[in-house]
């Protein structure tokens, strides 16, 4: 075996011990070249699973039938799109989830539950390994891999883009070769594509120069803004503890209610996201996003959160959400930490009950209108005019006097009486 292909990782699979592969094969290039090869180079059967997270016009019978064509012993397509919204995606809204400000972790939300059901199906189709179509550069392989061996530490892992070495025109090749269809023209590498019913991301070509301005053809998803109707539109979101229940009036499914907050917000050029991001890996790279529910959800829930929060809650919940986050970004969704903020995040959400309206225009969602039986706001404290009993403004120089004092202190102390 060559050099690189020797295995660093107690759960890597060594060629004797590959019988039977479960692969997670997405119908693509690399996941159709591995199902060939997997059965070429261990001598193995193959299992494909492909799960369907709500990625917008996949047919999966047309995947079925490509994973029968190479020669899987058995494909399985598995509509999971129900357990997605409301074991990952509820608990992401919970959490206010961005990873760097800006990527709601639609992929990050989505591997450990893809790889859950790889375990699944591994057992029950009797599979020694499983096999993903991750390289070596990327954050899937650490939360796939991370959750198989959590899950399930007697399987083993095959990662063959990982290892093989092959470029982009061997991969064309072999896929020539082994009567693989490769779809679209060759001679530009496509974007490198990840979506689901939370959002999607490119990566690759033009996108990793940092210097270079999106080019149109990468929004598959989203109205370019400049093309967005010029009449802005509202759109209402009730919320029941935590989660959005109903759209402008009508209740849904989680599921539905992303799809159809999706479709609204695309219409209206919302959710493009632009960003840097630091892997966990090491690699600082560039992912082009178009979250169009997410971009509406997460601040209209964070806007609920606010108002229901006391300002010692809303100090603190920021920082365990950011924690959240980045462990869920980095792979480690079975972390004990993962449940245990999980606990105070389901606390607090007990009380976000209410509704949300913003206004959509040409890229942009802006709260409106807010409202909730748990507010903590009194229009009687808040407002310019005297507010009786309830709020003396006598007491407020007492309070600015014992308030300030440490600061006064210790400017003068650093600035003496000069000042
Ligand atoms: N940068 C995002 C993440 O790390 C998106 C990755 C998309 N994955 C992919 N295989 N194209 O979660």
């Amino acid at each position: 075996m060559p050099e690189a292909l020797r295995k660093t990782a107690s759960y890597e699979a060594e060629p004797g011990e590959v019988a039977r592969v479960l692969l997670l094969y997405s119908g693509g290039l690399d996941t159709s070249v591995m199902l060939k090869w997997i059965q070429d180079h261990y001598g193995a059967e193959v299992v494909a699973l492909t799960v369907n997270l709500g990625q917008p016009g996949e047919d999966y019978e047309v995947i079925r039938g490509k994973a029968l064509r190479l020669g899987a012993v058995e494909c399985h397509v598995v509509d999971a799109r129900e357990e997605f919204a409301r074991e990952y995606v509820a608990p992401a809204i919970k959490a206010n989830a961005l990873y760097g400000l800006g990527y709601p972790l639609f992929t990050a939300l989505g591997r450990p539950l893809i790889a859950k059901l790889a375990v699944k199906y591994a057992r029950e189709t009797g599979c020694d390994t499983i096999a993903h179509g991750c390289t070596g550069k990327g954050n899937d392989q650490v939360r796939i891999e991370a959750t198989v061996t959590t899950l399930a530490p007697e399987l083993k892992i095959i990662a063959p883009v990982r290892g093989w070495q092959m470029g982009r025109d061997e991969e064309i090749a072999y896929a020539r070769e082994q009567g693989i269809p490769v779809k679209g023209g060759t001679e530009v590498a496509p974007y490198s594509i990840d979506d689901n019913l939370w959002g999607r991301s490119s990566e690759g070509r033009w996108i990793e120069d940092l210097d270079h301005a999106p080019e149109q053809d990468v929004f598959q998803l989203v109205t370019r803004p400049e093309e967005a109707p010029d009449q802005a539109e509202e759109i209402t979101l009730e919320f029941d503890r935590g989660l959005p229940v109903g759209v402008d009036g009508e209740r849904l499914s989680l599921v539905e209610l992303i799809d159809r907050v999706a479709a609204i917000g695309a219409r209206h050029g919302v959710g493009i996201v632009d960003h840097i991001e630091d892997r966990i890996v090491g690699l600082k790279v560039r992912d082009i996003y178009e979250v169009p529910a997410a971009a509406i959800v997460l601040p209209a829930h964070a806007e609920l959160e606010k108002l229901v929060c006391t300002i010692h809650q809303n100090q603190f919940k920021p920082e365990l959400d950011r924690q959240w986050a980045y462990l869920v970004y980095a792979g480690l969704w079975w972390e004990p930490l993962r449940e245990d903020l999980d606990a105070y995040m389901d606390a607090v959400n007990a009380q976000v009950t209410g509704t949300v309206a913003l206004k959509l225009y040409k890229g942009s969602a802006r709260v409106v209108r807010r409202s909730s039986p748990n507010a903590v706001y009194d229009p009687a404290l808040a407002t310019f005019s005297e507010s009786g009993g309830l709020f003396s403004q006598q007491a407020s120089p007492g309070f600015i006097e014992l308030w300030s004092l440490q600061s006064r202190m210790a400017w003068r102390i650093r600035h003496g009486d000069a000042g």
